[in-house]
């Protein structure tokens, strides 16, 4: 079967397509609704199907003769530990775990928070909700007590899990003192926290509320799998939005499991038995779909790496991973490869090892920009696929389906949409428009299986927000273009979110921090390009009048007060303070043109500019700041 045909299928007969795509699972209930719609008029899949989505990746496999196949591979550089567990020892400690939290009172529909590092636990936590059909919500590491707290307050679990500390290339993070921080802020506060005590740093535990990971397992039963609708979330995750709240992006459980088994062999290409890597976190979204769920759903063994492309120890380790496991697949953000780069221009830290089960590198979270590109096929001498998606959708909206048939790669181009995804470029009425011409980039509802059906307890959020700007459309937040060939190229957010190393944050909410400072009067956050991390937060400031303060030590107190607030992982580092900031008539302000100075690049002055002298100065200011 040709892409072409697939495709066409999937667009002219959803139905059908989505049927036969949904009879590759094993349902406890095969559903006969294939597409409905909800109490809001939005396209639900597979309304009337039951199924338990931890059964579909390990139960499953076990009972069809994989249990003695290697499930889950923990790789550790930074604690130099290694370990790999099969399908059968995966699926018994996931059933012990979920005993624990059935102890603890967690029930179907209860939330599990989860703050934990990249270690098998975090794994086998994420599966053990899903096997008793609580809903999980993994935080990432990286953020701040605040962060994880508007997180629990959203969410209101019943139950934490979390870890005594994370660790980085040069330190260890204490993980229990952010989230008692947190509990402590939080509205919400959980009934308990399950804290696995790592080695490298314990930590202490406040009982009743807090039960340590290993004794609560010792007394657990094991406990089944539930049946669960294809309509009950199976996970929160909460990604960035314009402001300071996150949103919580819903997953179902039915929808999910055919996406995450079609992707994994029509985009990539994976046979049950392959080893696939996805060197991402489990905090983001790439990592529910493609370090935990869409690897074990397919019957494959997946990789769980705790450490960087490059200082554990050094900018071979993605080449040491893939030879020494025999990865087929390796899924990576664009940021890692420049970071290799950076530390080995010529990628000679390859010829150490054997590479020859890896097939094909798959890059996304940013655009992959073409020296990167270059860099890597012209080294590794594999297919590198450029895909796009978003946490929104769970799956690529567009890639080269290599798994169906490979299409000619086209370099800056994410290549064609995926099955069941319409994507059409409109101008700002809504208007289609012609190839080659840039817009927004929108997706035709219904959205394919695996998309959010809404955000969490927030159904007018995921209206107004994606829904109701275009009439039939999902506003997915990007702008692009299409090329005649119907080739979609991704320039680029349309709104106020930049992604930093492969990491998606909201100037806005970093505005929100900046503005709580006492001398601030008024700021702009922008994303400036950055080499290594694609882009890096700059902080515009104006101050209050007649403060007086030292433009260091202000910049200093700005950039704790954000990794306090949001977490180092916002890698916010600079601040400019400005006399006068550029905005419309309207007092809107210029967030373009401002981001255009800072990357050195042509701006046209719009016609609504209040004042324009003060541009000239902004440069002045940004030129002295060393911003490009
Ligand atoms: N827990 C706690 N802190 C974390 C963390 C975690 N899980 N992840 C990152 N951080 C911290 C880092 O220690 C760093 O702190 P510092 O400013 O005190 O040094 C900060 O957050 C920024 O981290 P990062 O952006 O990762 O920068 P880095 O300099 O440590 O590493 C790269 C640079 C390029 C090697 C790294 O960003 C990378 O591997 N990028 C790939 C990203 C990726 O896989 N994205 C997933 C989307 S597909
Ligand atoms: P996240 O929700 O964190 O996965 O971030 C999604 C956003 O990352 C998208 O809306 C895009 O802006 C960006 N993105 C992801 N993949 C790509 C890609 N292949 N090319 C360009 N931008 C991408």
């Amino acid at each position: 079967m040709t892409f072409a045909s697939e495709y066409q299928q999937s667009i002219a007969q959803p139905e059908v397509f989505w049927r036969q795509q949904a009879q590759r699972i094993a349902w406890f209930k095969s559903p006969k609704q294939i597409l409905s719609l909800d109490e809001h008029g939005h396209h639900r899949w597979f309304a009337d199907g039951q199924l338990n989505t931890a059964h579909l990746a390990l139960d499953h496999h076990v009972l069809e003769g994989r249990g003695e196949q290697i499930a889950l591979i923990y790789d550790s550089p930074v604690t130099k530990s290694k370990a790999q567990y099969t399908y059968y020892q995966l699926t018994e400690w996931v059933a012990r775990f979920a005993g624990v939290l059935v102890n603890l009172g967690v029930q179907m529909g209860d939330r599990v928070v989860i703050y934990m590092p990249m270690i098998p636990e975090a794994v086998v936590a994420m599966l053990a909700c899903a096997r008793i059909g609580a809903i999980h919500s993994v935080v990432f590491g990286g953020f701040a007590a605040k962060e994880l707290a508007a997180r629990i307050d959203d969410a209101e679990p019943k139950v934490i899990v979390s870890a005594s500390c994370g660790v980085e290339v040069d330190r260890v993070i204490a993980y229990k003192p952010i989230l008692d921080d947190a509990i402590a802020m939080s509205q919400c506060p959980p009934q308990h926290c399950v804290v696995l005590q790592r080695d490298v740093a314990p930590c202490a535990l406040q009982a009743p509320r807090d039960l340590d990971w290993q004794q609560a397992i010792e007394h657990a039963e094991p406990a089944d799998c539930v049946s669960v609708n294809a309509l009950d979330p199976l996970y929160i995750l909460y990604t960035s939005g314009t402001t300071g709240s996150p949103k919580g992006v819903v997953r179902d459980h039915g929808g999910h499991a055919v996406a995450m088994e079609y992707s994994m062999q029509a985009i990539y290409n994976m046979q049950p038995g392959q080893v696939f890597w996805a060197a991402s976190d489990i905090g983001w979204v790439v990592g529910h779909s493609y370090i935990v769920y869409g690897p074990l759903i397919r019957g494959c063994t997946t990789v769980l790496y705790e450490g960087k492309p490059v200082r554990t120890p050094d900018a071979g380790a993605f080449w040491r991973v893939c030879a020494e496991y025999g990865v087929s697949a390796l899924f990576a953000a664009p940021t890692a490869f420049r970071a290799i780069r950076k530390e080995d221009p010529e990628c000679l830290l390859a010829q150490d090892y054997d590479l020859s089960a890896l097939q094909t590198i798959y890059m996304a979270g940013e655009r992959l920009d073409p020296s990167t590109y270059d860099w890597v096929v012209k080294h590794i001498q594999r297919p590198v696929i450029d895909h796009w998606w978003q946490t929104e959708t769970g799956w690529a909206i567009a890639a080269n389906p290599v798994g169906i048939e490979a299409l000619p790669v086209k370099a800056g181009s994410v290549t064609l949409p995926s099955a069941g995804y319409q994507v059409d470029i409109l101008s700002p009425t809504g208007q289609p428009i012609a190839a080659n011409e840039q817009g927004i980039i929108a997706i035709k509802r219904p959205l394919p299986p695996g998309c959010l059906p809404t955000l969490w307890r927030n159904h007018a959020r995921f209206e107004a927000g994606y829904l109701s700007t275009f009439s039939g459309y999902y506003i997915t937040g990007d702008g692009g273009y299409k090329d005649a060939d119907g080739y979609l190229y991704v320039l680029g957010r349309t709104d106020d979110i930049i992604n930093i190393a492969g990491h998606r944050l909201s100037t806005g909410e970093m505005e929100e921090v900046l503005a709580s400072h006492s001398a601030v009067a008024e700021c702009a956050v922008i994303g400036q390009n950055s080499d290594l991390k694609g882009e890096e937060p700059l902080g515009l400031v104006l101050l209050k009048d007649g403060v007086d303060i030292d433009h260091d030590q202000l910049q200093q107190e700005l950039v704790a007060l954000v990794r306090q607030n949001i977490g180092a992982v916002a890698s916010f580092k600079q601040v400019v303070v400005l006399q006068r900031l550029p905005k419309t008539r309207s007092g809107k302000i210029l967030r373009k043109v401002l981001r255009n100075m800072a990357n050195g690049e042509e701006y046209s002055v719009p016609a609504t500019i209040d004042d324009p002298a003060c541009l000239q100065e902004i440069e002045a200011a940004m030129r002295q700041a060393h911003v490009k």
